[in-house]
């Protein structure tokens, strides 16, 4: 009991350790949290709360991992040391929450652990008391990797307590504060809009919400809040942004989820490389301050055709390579029957070369490989697939044979082809040629392990087209929403050729992820209406929908412009995770279920007839 410090040297100990002084963690129960203490406590007098990680009983020694989200420190039990803590100690399990006061010892050299921070350290309990029981735990948290999600996300309480949830909420948070900081430096004001909104076309279904005190009608949870950062513009805020709560009943993925979170901003009097500019400054500042990493800015920029053209997506992963190439001209006289019906009618040949020589030490494809791929075009909605590839000097396909020497000759020089490179064809309308083989290409990228998880490859999409054309709907849809400006040079093809009318939408893009959009907006009322003509929108329904937003635009508007940022996205991108869910604290399911708390449950009937609803199936 030597090392026990009185109190008054305790204090005068404390002023020495630096930062640690400044911990605002220390309360009335503790003095340090479990992950901070470290060789300068030694002798020191502490106390720690946590949940006891694992408890280890070696008869005389008990030794108790404590752990709270700063990380985990070992506890001694020494029945010579404290013996009432010893018989405590007995009782104690995993999970349970306890508060230790003890002093803090150096451990000998044979019994450092290297593997956690306060590895060179121990405290020796002096006093331990039992605050919170626990039940055996559904699962080891350290074990959450190897656990069903949905025992996790039922448990999220637990799953919450490991590291890997610790730090990608944590990390949320810096993102979160990076951006306030970076944009209120930037003169932006943080504004908030309604979650009791109406319903905004973002392309998804709305959340409905009855309102008791207008019966019949509903609001809808916002999709964004595009229409009031606009009209904050309108009232002279000139840039606000917000950290928006964003709702849409959509099939939900990886990336989605039917709530998530935008970085939203809009800014007055500005042009498209205005708010290119501040984002490219936003995300620099995030990497920056976050990862203390420095982007190289400006991002690469494509154009929307090019981009489709080059990697079959608008959202291409420029990690790597594998480029599509249009190869139609080659076979423009082709007696190959594949390509000539093709091209016939107005279809291309499109090639994606494999010329990445990452496929363990070659790049050779066994035949299984090849038929693999095959298959794989063929679920992405492809007819067939072609395969070509360079064997000593020599073009090895399934259609060699039919291959005229002037043709190989033109195939190897075009696609500038090498011993090893594979060459991989589909013959179809354009744009499906395309799609298929940026799926190919994304899917051979994985295979060949080409995702370096440490590279992080920025690149804006400019020069989308306005519109897209709905087959289901046979109507034009916007590409973006109906609020985007058109761009100016191309505006004169709205009546006569509307699909070539080009906009003044971008977005951006992270390794293959879109994780942002946006655009200048349409400032005039006129042009706004037509817009929603265009789309189909008939005029008793522009009024009911947007009668108040056409009305907010004849009075005074300046040019203005904005984009959303999904932080979701973002930071499951920088935290280099696989799932969004792994970010946010209790998301739904695949099928929109909250695991925890059971929602969307059913409710009592007075609520239904307190809102004017009948379910009339609730299957
Ligand atoms: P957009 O619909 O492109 O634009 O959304 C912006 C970004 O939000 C993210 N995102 C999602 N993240 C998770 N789950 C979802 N379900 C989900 N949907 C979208 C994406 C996307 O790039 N009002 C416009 C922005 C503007 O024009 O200012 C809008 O919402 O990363």
């Amino acid at each position: 009991m030597s090392n026990i410090i009185d109190s008054s040297s305790h204090s005068h100990n404390l002023s020495n350790l630096g930062n640690n002084l400044s911990s605002p963690h220390k309360t009335r129960m503790r003095t340090h949290l479990c992950g901070e203490l470290c060789e300068a406590q030694v002798g020191e007098e502490v106390s720690i709360c946590g949940w006891v990680n694992k408890r280890r009983d070696h008869g005389k020694l008990i030794f108790v991992d404590l752990r709270d989200y700063s990380g985990i420190v070992q506890v001694v039990f020494d029945p010579n040391f404290n013996s009432f803590s010893h018989e405590i100690a007995k009782k104690v399990r995993g999970e349970f929450v306890i508060k230790v006061d003890g002093v803090v010892k150096r451990r000998d050299e044979a019994t450092i652990n290297y593997k956690i921070k306060t590895g060179k350290i121990e405290v020796f309990a002096k006093k331990v008391s039992i605050l919170s029981e626990a039940e055996t735990p559904p699962f080891i948290i350290e074990n959450r990797e190897n656990v069903d999600e949905t025992t996790r996300l039922k448990y999220r309480y637990i799953d919450l307590r490991s590291e890997e949830m610790q730090n990608n909420l944590r990390l949320k948070h810096s993102v979160m504060m990076a951006t306030r900081e970076f944009l209120n430096s930037k003169g932006f004001v943080e504004i908030e809009t309604p979650i009791l909104a109406k319903s905004t076309p973002e392309g998804a279904r709305d959340f409905l919400v009855p309102s008791r005190l207008n019966p019949g009608r509903f609001y809808a949870l916002p999709q964004s809040p595009q229409l009031f950062k606009q009209i904050l513009m309108f009232s002279g805020f000139d840039r606000c942004y917000q950290i928006a709560r964003c709702f849409r009943d959509e099939d939900l993925r990886a990336d989605r989820q039917p709530e998530f979170t935008q970085i939203d901003l809009e800014m007055s009097f500005v042009e498209m490389e205005d708010v290119i500019e501040t984002i490219e400054g936003l995300i620099y500042f995030i990497f920056k301050k976050v990862l203390g990493k420095e982007l190289k800015v400006p991002f690469e920029r494509i154009n929307w055709n090019e981009s489709i053209e080059k990697y079959g997506t608008d959202k291409p992963d420029l990690r790597y390579g594998l480029l599509i190439r249009d190869i139609s001209d080659i076979f423009g006289t082709s007696g190959l029957k594949i390509f000539k019906d093709v091209l016939q009618k107005d279809g291309k040949v499109k090639a994606l070369v494999v010329n990445e020589h990452s496929h363990g030490n070659s790049m050779e494809f066994t035949r299984r490989e090849l038929d693999e791929f095959v298959n794989v075009a063929k679920s992405f909605g492809a007819s067939g697939l072609v395969w070509m590839k360079v064997e000593n000097d020599k073009i090895q396909s399934p259609i060699a044979k039919f291959l005229s020497a002037k043709e190989e000759e033109e195939l190897t020089r075009t696609l500038d082809l090498k011993e090893k490179d594979l060459v991989l064809i589909v013959a179809d309308e354009s744009s499906k040629s395309s799609k298929i083989l940026g799926s190919l290409r994304t899917y051979i990228a994985e295979k060949l392990n080409l995702l370096n998880k440490d590279e992080f490859k920025f690149v804006w999409i400019v020069n989308f087209p306005l519109f897209e054309w709905d087959e289901k709907e046979n109507r034009l849809s916007p590409t973006h929403h109906p609020f985007t400006k058109p761009d100016m040079h191309t505006i004169n093809l709205l009546e006569s050729d509307p699909l070539k009318v080009k906009s003044l939408a971008y977005d951006i893009v992270l390794n293959g992820e879109e994780i942002g959009g946006g655009s200048i907006r349409i400032d005039d009322a006129k042009l706004q209406r037509k817009i929603f003509k265009m789309l189909g929108i008939e005029d008793e329904e522009i009024e009911k929908n947007f009668g108040f937003f056409l009305k907010s635009l004849e009075y005074g508007v300046p040019p203005h412009g904005g984009i959303a940022i999904g932080l979701d996205r973002l930071v499951m991108l920088l935290g280099r995770l696989e799932s969004i869910r792994e970010v946010i604290a209790f998301p739904k399911t695949q099928s929109a279920v909250c695991m925890l708390t059971n929602s969307p449950s059913e409710v009592k009937e007075e609520q239904l007839k307190e809102v004017f609803i009948k379910v009339v199936d609730g299957s």
